[in-house]
This record gives structure tokens, C-alpha cells and sequence, in this order.
């Protein structure tokens, strides 16, 4: 028994260390994560259905993104400023969904040149949101 409670105490380390990492993931950045594993994988992508898969599992990400407040927005006063920046924020997410169904288009029309030029958009829009959204630490 002696020798297992290292190994115990070990265990119940990490399992303490875990959870507190997944906590600090906000809900949206887990959509944003997913965004990016889809964005990532199509602009490597050359198999049209597969393609046009991810495109959709993008999309999916970022509607469902767009029902959420980042974490900036969310701090500020409410008011005027706050529901401007709310809506400014989903109307951005909505050109990027855009931008997928774009994709997922020029997927099923087997133009691949046409793809990577809207990862490229769509990497710029990212930019945009980031530079706009995200508080500097
Ligand atoms: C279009 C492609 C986009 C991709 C691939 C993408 C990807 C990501 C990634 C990887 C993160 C980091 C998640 C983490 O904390 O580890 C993130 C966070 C974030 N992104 Fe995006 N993003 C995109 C577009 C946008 C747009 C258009 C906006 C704003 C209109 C935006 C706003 C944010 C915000 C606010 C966070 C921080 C999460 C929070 O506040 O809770 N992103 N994004």
C-alpha cells in the first residue's frame, strides 16, 4: 500500500490541475478553437466533400459564437457604448459565416484557387475581430 501513495498523491495533483485549465477557456473561445481546427484543416484540404464538410463545421462554430458576448464586451458599463459593440461583434461573426458558406460553395464548384483567397478573407476578418475584441493583457 505504501508505495501506491506517491503515485496517489501524484494522481490527485493532476486531477486538480485540470480542471482549473478548462475553466479559464471561456465558452467562446472553445467555438473560436473549433473555427480555427476547421479553418486550419479545409485550407489544407483538396477533397471536395471533405472540404465542404469542414466548411460547414466552421460555420456551425461561428453561429453558435455569435450567440455569445466576448469576454471585453461583457465587462463594459451597460448602456448605449455596450449593446453598439454587441451588435457590432455579431455583425462581424456574420460576415465570417459568410466567408464559410463561401468556402463551403467554391468546394462543391471544385474551385480550390477560389478557397484559399477566402482563407485568406477570413484569416483578415480574424484580424480584425481580434485586434478589436480581445483585451491586451
Ligand atoms: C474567422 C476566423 C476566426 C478564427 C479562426 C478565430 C480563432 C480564435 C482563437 C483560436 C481564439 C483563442 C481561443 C483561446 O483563448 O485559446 C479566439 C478568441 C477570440 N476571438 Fe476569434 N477567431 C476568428 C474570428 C473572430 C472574429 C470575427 C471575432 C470578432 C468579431 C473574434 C473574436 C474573438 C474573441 C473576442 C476571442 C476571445 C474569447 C472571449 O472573449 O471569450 N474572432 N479566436
Amino acid at each position: 500500500m505504501k508505495i501506491l501513495t506517491p503515485i496517489t498523491a501524484l494522481l490527485m495533483m493532476v486531477g486538480s490541475i485540470a480542471p482549473i485549465r478548462a475553466e479559464e477557456e471561456t465558452p467562446l473561445a472553445k467555438q473560436m478553437e473549433a473555427t480555427s481546427d476547421a479553418m486550419k484543416a479545409l485550407a489544407k484540404e483538396t477533397d471536395p466533400v471533405k472540404g465542404a464538410a469542414l466548411a460547414r463545421e466552421s460555420q456551425d462554430s461561428v453561429i453558435k459564437g455569435m450567440a455569445l458576448v466576448p469576454a471585453m464586451i461583457e465587462k463594459m458599463p451597460a448602456g448605449a457604448e455596450k449593446a453598439k459593440a454587441i451588435a457590432d461583434y455579431r455583425k462581424m461573426m456574420s460576415q465570417a459565416a459568410a466567408i464559410f458558406c463561401d468556402i463551403e460553395i467554391a468546394f462543391i464548384d471544385k474551385k480550390l484557387d477560389e478557397v484559399a483567397k477566402l482563407v485568406t478573407d477570413a484569416k483578415a476578418l480574424k484580424k480584425k475581430g481580434h485586434e478589436k475584441y480581445i483585451e491586451e493583457e
